[in-house]
């Protein structure tokens, strides 16, 4: 097993306490009422959490990306609707300004995003593509002054109903593919720009899902992100960096399966004894603690390689692929040994067994998530 450095482990010891304190006691009700959790993530914002890969210099905490893996786990452990608002924030919305925002955006956006005063999201599937994100048919249209035109529609945006801000992928020219996205980073008060459809999903109901509507959006120039045309590459990169926040959510829902499934299988009797005395029962138990054991150890290696400067495609798809179907596998175990009782919404591991469904879909299906590993052996 790996070892937390010293800094490491209080930073992720201080997530912990405040997710087991502050965030566990309301997830349900939160659930049950589909209530976006504003205190929660100002109270995280003002503990750093919301700007965990944001150098110093940016009002971040400049954490590396191990500490904000484990920590984000620990948070997803309490409730994986909080988990992945940060995931967003971090990963997907500050991670693309600090690696390739030019000086004046980053002095712009993200000491607000950072401190948890302003949310981001991510938008770049769109109703027709998901998967094949090259795809994507949003317009962006240069106009006489240098300024953009956007139109179009994006969709499945988590953070949108709420987001401030959001890097949205754009096309000059559909038929060139990832050779024309261009990524812009837009304000929720722009005129053209608004939230369309809210989802009412499955599950993480503490979290929003919705829309975005592009009409004759006009972006400023200084607001294209990067290069015109190499948009796809920073939709890439970023996402390698999600992978590893939502393995993370993954992971916090797999632990927390397991921890209620051995504390319910200890208490539970049945033919007069514990049910986790039962041999079909352990079997369980052990097939949870090996996937769990095994995310941990790919989100680590993911994480580790990252920061080592050695980004690993690879590595982050492991890490996606291996949590999600653990958190999916978990879930699913520990609503078996709880019975009856874990099909009623009195149990939380009903809300587990909802919440970890969509690990396996976002930020790339499990299926994409192979295809990616199989490529880079292949390629
Ligand atoms: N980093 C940087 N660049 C990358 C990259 C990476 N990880 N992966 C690919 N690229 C670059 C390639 O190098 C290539 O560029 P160059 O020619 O300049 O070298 C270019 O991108 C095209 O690469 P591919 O030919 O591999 O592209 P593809 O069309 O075959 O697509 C894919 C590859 C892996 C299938 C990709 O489309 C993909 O990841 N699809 C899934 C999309 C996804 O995850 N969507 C989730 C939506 S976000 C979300 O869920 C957010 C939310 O709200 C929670």
């Amino acid at each position: 097993m790996f070892q937390l450095t010293e800094e490491q482990d209080q930073i992720v010891s201080l997530a912990r306490d405040f997710a087991r304190e502050e965030i566990l006691p309301g997830a349900q009700e939160r659930d049950k009422t589909h209530s976006y959790p504003a205190e929660i993530i100002a109270q995280l914002g003002d503990m750093g959490f919301m700007g965990m890969l944001v150098p110093e210099k940016w009002g971040g905490t400049g954490l590396d990306t191990v500490t904000y893996a484990f920590s984000l786990a620990e948070i997803s452990y309490a409730d994986a609707s909080v988990g992945v608002i940060l995931s967003v924030n971090n990963s997907l919305c500050c991670y693309p300004l600090v690696a390739f925002g030019n000086p004046d955006q980053k002095d712009r956006y993200l000491p607000d995003l950072a401190s948890g005063r302003k949310l981001g999201c991510y938008a770049l599937t769109e109703p027709h593509c998901g998967s094949d994100a090259a795809a994507l048919r949003t317009r962006a249209t240069r106009n006489a002054d240098g300024s953009w035109r956007l139109n179009g529609s994006k969709v499945w945006i988590t953070n949108a109903p709420q987001a401030d801000v959001a890097i949205a992928y754009t096309t000059r020219d559909p038929a060139l593919r990832y050779k024309g996205i261009c990524a812009f980073v837009l304000e929720s008060g722009m005129p053209g720009f608004r939230v369309g459809k809210v989802e009412d999903k499955l599950g993480i109901n503490g979290s929003g899902t919705a829309e975005l509507i592009f009409e004759d959006l006009d972006v400023p120039a200084a607001n294209l992100l990067g290069e015109e045309g190499k948009g796809f590459n920073i939709a890439m990169a970023t996402l390698d960096g999600g992978r590893i926040g939502i393995a993370s959510q993954a992971l916090g829902i797999a632990q927390r399966a397991f921890d209620l499934a051995v504390s319910y299988a200890g208490e539970r009797t049945a033919f007069g004894k514990p049910i986790g005395a039962q041999q079909g029962l352990q079997w369980m138990i052990a097939d949870m603690a090996v996937r769990i054991e095994s995310a941990r150890l790919l989100i680590y290696n993911a994480a580790a390689l990252r920061d080592a400067g050695k980004n690993d495609s690879r590595a982050c798809s492991m890490a996606k692929l291996a949590a999600s179907e653990a958190a999916n596998f978990c879930a699913d175990k520990a609503l078996q040994i709880h019975g009856g009782y874990g099909y009623s919404k009195e149990y939380e591991v009903e809300r587990l067994f909802r919440d970890a469904r969509i690990t396996t879909i976002y930020e790339g299906t499990s299926e994409i998530q192979r295809l990616v590993i199989a490529r880079s052996f292949l390629s």
